[in-house]
């Protein structure tokens, strides 16, 4: 098994995302763009099936979550009703002698400039605010100031009437959203850990006021669930809650779910108690009533909101560290991603044993009976020792083998990722041998 403190298992997995089309720099002919990344023909995979796990758990499996995709762009004003404009900032210093600049509060020596050494240089902090700010239309004047959104949570709270009005959802329910979110951070890094540009996937769970706490610690052991669910051991995600000077301006109680990195412990997700913060600030902003009246009680409150918040490019990220595994096979080390079949990019690989017909017309025979169930590669080149090293790679849980035989026999060979162990599988049968393994 792989050494989750390997020192070298970063650099191990930015390597292999590059060489197998999960992730690349950004804009790379250009010379890079700084901390931004692509996701290539494999890494979108599995991106989109970490993103399809989440809804699956969150919306698909429940009758109390619905969902919504909410505009990017965004207006001050929703900004300002948030605190965004004037919380969501951090602590900025630079150095008179190096002009580097830190986040304050990631100094451990506010005397000390960190980069080159200097005494007394560091300037006073300044707040600087992570929002991109752009202009929407061709004036470039403070009326047409937009914001890009910096998460997805205020277009849930903004919408809430609307979804109350349309759903017939009551409290407790939930609206789930995943999308892009946007931050200027100062120190961004580790890889797609901490990007300017990133997936989230937030649900904003509005309760009656006094099943807050209740609802909380729900959402806290459900979060941890679905991590553990997918594949990643428990001995590598925690639950931290947060001290008090930690919490957010909008927050009573947060908790972090949290992955062992190489580096140490990193937030994977945040379980927050919002309490009624947003509706109310959105109401008094824009002069909407956002209460609701619960016919049952006869009552009228502002619900208070439960928010679990992931990452889903962090996450990614987490699952493929979780997963990759290198092993001696017969003197040789071999590379496996044993990542859980619903977050592998391709769940079947289909291998002729030669690029000949009437070899390929079977492989693509095959190929066509398993493609309408799950995504498929299909691959006809090199040896297959190679093949199949490739597949181990990127996560691929079953490969089926296309041989001579299969001619004559109308079978195939089942390779399965982790135990490498091969069966032979009628064709006939196929589609539903790979169902009951793969387990959907
Ligand atoms: N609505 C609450 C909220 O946005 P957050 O803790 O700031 O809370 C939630 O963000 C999650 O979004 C984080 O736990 C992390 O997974 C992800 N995230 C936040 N900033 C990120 C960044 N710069 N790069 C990648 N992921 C980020």
């Amino acid at each position: 098994m792989t050494d989750p403190s390997d020192p070298l298992l970063m650099d191990k997995i930015v390597n292999l995302c590059k060489r197998r089309g999960f992730v690349f720099p950004s804009a790379e002919i250009y010379g890079g763009f700084r901390s931004t990344y692509d996701y290539g023909p494999i890494g979108v995979l599995m991106l989109r099936n970490v993103k399809d796990a989440w809804w699956r758990t969150m919306v698909q499996l429940r009758t109390d979550v619905v969902g919504l995709d909410a505009s990017i762009l965004s207006p001050p004003a929703v900004w300002e009703a948030s605190g965004h404009l004037q919380n969501f900032t951090d602590p900025l210093v630079d150095c008179r002698n190096c002009k580097e600049r830190f986040r304050q509060d990631h100094l451990d020596d506010l005397d000390v400039c960190p980069s080159c050494g200097a005494r007394g240089t560091l300037t006073e902090a300044r707040s600087f605010n992570l929002m991109f700010k752009t202009h929407a239309g061709p004036v470039e004047e403070s009326a047409a100031v937009a914001y890009l959104r910096p998460e997805t949570a205020q277009g849930m709270f903004t919408n809430f009437a609307n979804v109350v009005n349309t759903s017939r959802k009551k409290p407790p329910f939930g609206i789930a959203q995943v999308g892009k979110s946007f931050r200027n951070e100062i120190t961004p890094g580790n890889f797609v850990f901490r990007t300017r540009e990133f997936e989230q996937m937030e649900m904003e769970f509005f309760v009656p006021p006094a099943d807050g706490p209740t609802w909380y610690r729900y959402w806290c052991e459900e979060r941890v669930r679905w991590y553990q669910d997918l594949g990643i051991p428990a001995e590598k995600l925690r639950l931290r809650p947060h001290d008090a000077d930690e919490l957010s301006h909008y927050s009573v109680g947060t908790s972090d779910v949290e992955f062992l990195f190489p580096w140490g412990w990193g937030e994977l997700e945040g379980v927050a108690n919002r309490t009624d913060f947003d509706l109310n600030q959105h109401a008094r902003h824009s002069g909407v009533d956002l209460s609701y009246f619960d016919q049952e009680s006869a009552t009228r409150y502002v619900p208070h909101v439960i928010e679990p918040a992931a990452g889903a490019t962090r996450s990614m990220m987490a699952f493929l560290l979780a997963g990759y595994d290198e092993e001696e096979v017969r003197g040789e080390t071999r590379t496996v991603l044993r990542l859980h079949p619903r977050l592998a990019p391709f769940k079947v690989a289909v291998l002729p044993l030669s690029k000949k017909e009437p070899l390929t017309a079977l492989a693509r025979d095959v190929l066509s009976e398993v493609q309408p169930h799950w995504m498929c590669d299909y691959d006809e080149t090199q040896a297959i020792g190679r093949r199949y090293r490739r597949q181990d790679e990127i996560g691929t849980p079953f490969c089926v083998t296309i041989d001579f035989e299969s001619l004559e026999d109308k079978a195939v060979t089942v390779r399965e990722r982790d135990s490498m162990t091969q069966e032979r599988i009628a064709i006939d049968a196929l589609a539903g041998h790979l169902r009951d393994a793969i387990g959907f």
